[in-house]
Parts: C-alpha cells; sequence; structure tokens
C-alpha cells in the first residue's frame, strides 16, 4: 500500500476548505491532513471538531515564516483556500512551502476561467500568486471551478428563497445567454481529492465542473420551480472592453462587472 499523502490545507473553516477537508477525510487511507489555523482561530469549534475527527492542528500565524516552515515539515502538499483578500498572507504560504520542500502547492484559486491578465481583477490577484510559486520553481497544481452553483440562484419576489440563498446572483451578464462552467461548492473536495492524487496533474491548469449552463436558464429553471417570474436586470458585456480596476477586496459594482466580464470570456476545457 503507498505510504498516506501529507496534505496540509490554509482556510480549513472557509466554505472551500471545509468542504475539501471533509472529501479528504473520508479517504483516510489515502491522506493524512493537517490544517494550519491562525492562533487567534484555533478555539474556533469548527477547529475542535475537526481534531476530533483526526486532522492534525497546527496553529501558527502564516506571517511568521519560520513558524509556518516548520509546521510544513513533512508535508508532501499545500493547499490554500483563503479568499482573495488573503493574497499576502498567501504569499507567505507559498514561501514557507518552498523552504520546507513541500511537494506540491495548490493556491487558492477555484476560480473562473478567462484570460490571465487585465480581464477579472481577482483573476489577476490569483496569477500574481501564481508568478510567486513559478519564480521559485515551487510545483503546484492551479485548480478552476467556473462559478459556484451556491452564488448563482437569483432571488424570488415573493421572498420565499431569501433565507436559502446567502448570496444570490444579482444580474445577468449581457443577454444571459453565454455558456458558463457551474460546480456545487459541496463537491469541491471530491475533485480535490482525485486531483492531488494524480501525478498527471503536477504544474498543471485543471478545469473541473458539474455542468455548463447559461445564466437565462438557470433564472428560467428557479422561475419554473418557484412558479414566479423574477425580473431581469442585464449588465452590459461592454464591461468586457474596459481595462483592468485594481482588486479592492470588496464592493459588489466590481464583482457584478468581473461577472459580466467574466461571462463573455469563459473558455471550456475537457474535465479531468
Ligand atoms: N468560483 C466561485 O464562484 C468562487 C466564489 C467564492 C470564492 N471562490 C474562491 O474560493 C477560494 C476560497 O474562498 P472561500 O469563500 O472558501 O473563503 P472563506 O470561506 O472566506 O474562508 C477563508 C479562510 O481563510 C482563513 N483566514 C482568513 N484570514 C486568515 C489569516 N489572516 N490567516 C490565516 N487564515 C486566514 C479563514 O479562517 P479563520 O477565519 O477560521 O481563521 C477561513 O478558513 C478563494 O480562492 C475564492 O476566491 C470562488
Amino acid at each position: 500500500m503507498s505510504p498516506k499523502l501529507r496534505v496540509a490545507i490554509g482556510g480549513a473553516s472557509g466554505q472551500t476548505g471545509l468542504n475539501i477537508v471533509t472529501a479528504l477525510l473520508a479517504e483516510s487511507a489515502k491522506f493524512k491532513i493537517i490544517a494550519l489555523v491562525r492562533p487567534e482561530s484555533v478555539d474556533k469549534e469548527v477547529f475542535v471538531d475537526l481534531q476530533q475527527r483526526g486532522v492534525a492542528i497546527r496553529a501558527v500565524a502564516f506571517t511568521d515564516l519560520p513558524a509556518v516552515v516548520a509546521a510544513l515539515e513533512g508535508v508532501d502538499i499545500v493547499i490554500s483556500c483563503l479568499a482573495v483578500e488573503q493574497k499576502e498572507v498567501e504569499i507567505g504560504l507559498i514561501h514557507a512551502a518552498k523552504q520546507a520542500e513541500v511537494g506540491r502547492c495548490v493556491p487558492s484559486f477555484f476560480a473562473t476561467v478567462c484570460p490571465p491578465r487585465g480581464v477579472q481583477s481577482v483573476r489577476d490577484a490569483k496569477e500574481d500568486l501564481l508568478d510567486h510559486i513559478r519564480r521559485l520553481y515551487l510545483p503546484y497544481t492551479v485548480i478552476d471551478v467556473g462559478w459556484w452553483y451556491q452564488l448563482s440562484v437569483p432571488l424570488v419576489p415573493s421572498g420565499k428563497l431569501n433565507d436559502l440563498v446567502s448570496a444570490p446572483a444579482m444580474s445577468l451578464a449581457g443577454q444571459g445567454d453565454t455558456q458558463n462552467a457551474f460546480t456545487d461548492n459541496r463537491d469541491i473536495g471530491k475533485y480535490v481529492a482525485r486531483i492531488i492524487a494524480d501525478e498527471r496533474t503536477i504544474n498543471k491548469h485543471v478545469f473541473v465542473y458539474n455542468e455548463v449552463s447559461t445564466q437565462e436558464a438557470i433564472w428560467s429553471k428557479v422561475e419554473e420551480l418557484m412558479d414566479e417570474s423574477i425580473p431581469r436586470k442585464y449588465v452590459s458585456s461592454t464591461y468586457s472592453t474596459l481595462g483592468p480596476r485594481p482588486f479592492s477586496g470588496q464592493g459588489n459594482s466590481l464583482w457584478q462587472a468581473d461577472e459580466a466580464r467574466h461571462l463573455t470570456s469563459c473558455v471550456r476545457v475537457a474535465p479531468l
């Protein structure tokens, strides 16, 4: 039997990280999981629970390079599930992974696919991470997913979905008819388990998705299921002709403009 892969995860308590940890725990014969946790979060219930389920918890300030290097000792794969706002923290993690001679780094992409620069500011921030990784000659795997299902469902006028959809889709890009990739966030762990156990994915971009659809198809399906019509708000696809904007880390208008630019420039690649 091959030895277990030792996988360290930064951001294990987040929406994406927790799904990845859960899927890796389900394959405990293959993976040994280590959660890197900032000290102020270590007492959170989620980490107490993960420890009880067999995850090794290593409390470490991500900005303390020697401490992170020590925490990564013996690790085969480091996966970052930090949010894009934590870009500088993640750059520290990348440097630590290099110093600790980690065999593979999976940076926090889990994103929509579009050209690497000047189209989508969030994408640009992620490409900066990849630049760091490549400059260090650190083996990597980039994983992209399209849009999470969880961000793709609109609300209905009656308010019946308000408590169910925490991050609703607010507008349609262009005419809403561009084909795009969509993935259920709850499936990401199963994809990641498969990808990181596969040597072919070293130094590759992997694009996984559950299905390809359009915003209009999703909105129409919600209308059919809820028996309500949803007023459409279209965002002009001419956004795509605008130059890049610096990522502010917040602001709905920026995210929506990004959505418009992305949806007019989606590239589809065959799944793994
Ligand atoms: N494709 C899509 O539709 C889509 C949508 C949203 C996000 N994403 C991508 O998915 C990835 C993960 O995002 P997410 O939404 O899952 O993130 P999230 O839920 O916000 O989780 C962020 C994680 O980072 C940790 N963290 C925050 N600040 C930290 C710090 N200073 N030091 C160490 N850890 C810190 C948090 O842990 P504690 O607070 O517990 O310490 C938490 O575990 C990102 O790359 C994001 O861009 C993709």
